[in-house]
């Protein structure tokens, strides 16, 4: 097999699993292009709950997939904290998509096809357009349909899961250390609801795909976690370098 100049990286699994986290420094690691789908799903409930498209738990249907197609959700990278940050129509979006709120809404909003399917395009056209153009070396991008739906021949696929409890927690602390009110409870019970939305939507729901790779990070630190990508992403790369 030839040498590979642009390589893609599936990260998906369980919400509050430190997918992002984990995806962003290996971004830094091998200078890739690091997409969060799940910041767009967001976009898209944060959208509809401010138009109302989304109100006492009815979506109108009609005016969403209007909208869909004008709905422009991009990242900037913010050259202050280097954080690539959520923008929806040309307005930066990235506190207010991470309320509890708008995590409710994002699970429902996701599992309406319409919606998947725009978003699915934008993740494909934004790892063509940006990712090869940067000087990066490719994409690395998480989600739940990533590996399944997204890149089906992504050169790398890791399906990642934790113990609920050390998720609710991993969710808690990080909603506390950006200032945003939080109860551990309702933390808990939200992400135990997204499991089940996740994994019982008709339309792409979670799965690991039958060739990702198994990660359970509950007692892993991100150190811990690297060190296994590394030694995993060698074997991949010898394969591009002709080693078999
Ligand atoms: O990863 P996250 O918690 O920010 O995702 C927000 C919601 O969007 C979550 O309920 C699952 C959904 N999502 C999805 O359906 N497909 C993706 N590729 C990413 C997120």
């Amino acid at each position: 097999m030839s040498r590979k100049d642009f390589f893609i990286i599936a990260v998906d699994g369980y919400s509050s699993c430190g997918k992002s986290t984990f995806a962003k420094a290996i971004a830094g690691e091998l200078n890739l292009l690091y997409i969060d789908s799940g910041a767009m799903y967001r976009a898209v409930a944060l959208y509809s709950l401010e138009n109302r498209i989304y109100e006492d738990g009815r979506i109108d249907a009609e005016r969403l997939k209007n909208v869909l197609p004008s709905l422009t959700i991009e990242f900037h990278l913010n050259e202050k904290n280097g954080i690539r940050e959520t923008f929806l129509n040309n307005r930066n979006i990235e506190d207010e998509i991470r309320t509890v709120r708008v995590s409710e809404i994002a699970s429902t909003m996701s599992k309406i096809k319409e919606v998947r399917e725009r978003m699915v395009s934008l993740q494909r056209m934004m790892s063509n357009s940006t990712g090869r153009t940067d000087g990066l070396n490719g994409v690395i991008m998480d989600g739940r349909d990533i590996g399944t739906v997204v890149f089906p021949h992504a050169d790398m696929k890791i399906f990642m899961t934790a113990d609920v409890d050390i998720r609710a927690k991993r969710r808690y602390d990080e909603l506390v250390s950006k200032g945003l009110a939080a109860d551990y409870d309702e933390v808990r019970k939200n992400v135990v609801l997204r499991d089940h939305q996740d994994e019982t939507r008709k339309e792409s729901p979670l799965r690991k795909a039958s060739d990702a790779l198994l990660l359970d990070n509950s007692h892993m630190s991100v150190d811990e976690q690297m060190k296994w990508f590394l030694e995993r992403w060698r074997l991949i790369q010898l394969k591009y370098e002709g080693g078999n």
